[in-house]
């Protein structure tokens, strides 16, 4: 059935989720416009309702430009791309996809912390390079049974957790505060990397947790230590981690999330100590379905009953 409301959709989302949005809405879509900005202002006293994914920006300045709107649906857990503070003031509801998307993050940050300690990118260029013909491939390093430690121990990063249990690791934390989880929590997080060989980013982004990672937290963290990001690329101060890799400070690193997506330092790239992937913690079939369908629940909910399900304001 058709609700006559005006949802704009700022980023591509699964086919399935677009057509649902088609289906009960009237939709606008921006990203496939040449100038998104000029197609919002033609719009601007339409629009109810947002369905974006996070890595697009929704300001300040947007948000007061459209008087009608309700909903700024986050297609992501993470909302700090979206300008909470003008929202709250304009009287917008944020939603954001909790929960849908912790096992497939959660597999993401293992499958980086594997790869990068048995080398595995390299190891299958190798191969293919034909190199094993002529020698064998250099040895590993063991990941289980060492020190594993997570920087922000809320839901995903408990999903982490009881999947390192498996590896026979200790698993330590930091988070702002102590929760209640039996893993051995650590209040300052240079102690926290002083004392793991491996340490995990799963903590919110934006301006509370930029850079927390520095020059300091490496240097503690040390040259057997690996750092994992899974988070936000803001969290972590990459030109520090840049010179902590080329210098041996750390052993080496798993990326899925930059300061600046979708670039990526050349610097970065021609490292062979790192594994390097496109932002795609939660990116698969299944879970980008689940999230989608969250996105135009809460949208639904909102134009329709004046509610939400997952609120973050
Ligand atoms: C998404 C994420 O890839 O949930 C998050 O916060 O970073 C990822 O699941 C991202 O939001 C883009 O949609």
């Amino acid at each position: 059935m058709k609700i006559e409301k005006n949802v704009l959709i700022m980023s591509l989302f699964p086919n399935e989720i677009t057509k649902l949005f088609d289906e009960t809405f009237n939709t606008f879509k921006s990203y496939e416009q040449e100038n998104p900005e000029k197609f919002i202002d033609s719009l601007s006293d339409k629009i109810e309702g947002i369905a974006v994914m996070g890595g697009t920006n929704v300001s300040g300045e947007l948000i007061k430009k459209l008087p009608k709107l309700k909903i700024i649906a986050n297609y992501g857990v993470g909302y700090d791309s979206v300008d909470i503070k003008q929202a709250t003031l304009s009287n917008v509801k944020v939603t954001n996809t909790p929960n849908v998307l912790n096992d497939e993050v959660a597999d993401t940050a293992v499958a980086l912390t594997l790869c990068i300690y048995k080398n595995i990118n390299f190891a299958n260029k190798f191969l293919l390079e034909k190199k094993w013909l002529k020698s064998e491939y250099p040895l590993s390093k063991k990941f289980s049974g060492t020190k594993f430690g997570i920087l922000g121990m809320g839901r995903i990063g408990k999903t982490i957790a009881k999947r390192i249990e498996a590896f026979n690791c200790e698993i330590c934390y930091h988070s702002r505060n102590q929760k209640e989880v039996e893993y051995k929590y650590f209040s300052k997080l240079e102690e926290l990397a002083e004392y793991v060989d491996t340490l995990c980013v799963i903590t919110p982004g934006g301006e509370e947790t930029k850079y927390l990672v520095n020059s300091n937290i490496l240097q503690k963290l040390g040259q057997n230590g690996f750092l994992i990001n899974i988070a936000r690329g803001s969290v972590v101060d990459q030109k520090a981690l840049i010179h902590a890799l080329k210098n041996k400070i750390i052993r080496g690193a798993g990326l899925d999330v930059f300061e600046n997506e979708p670039n990526v330092p050349e610097d970065l790239m021609n490292l062979d100590n790192v594994i390097l992937t496109p932002h795609i913690g939660s990116a698969t079939v299944e879970t980008r379905y689940d999230m989608g369908k969250l996105v135009y629940d809460n949208v639904l909910k909102m134009l329709t009953k004046n509610s939400t399900i997952s609120p973050v304001n």
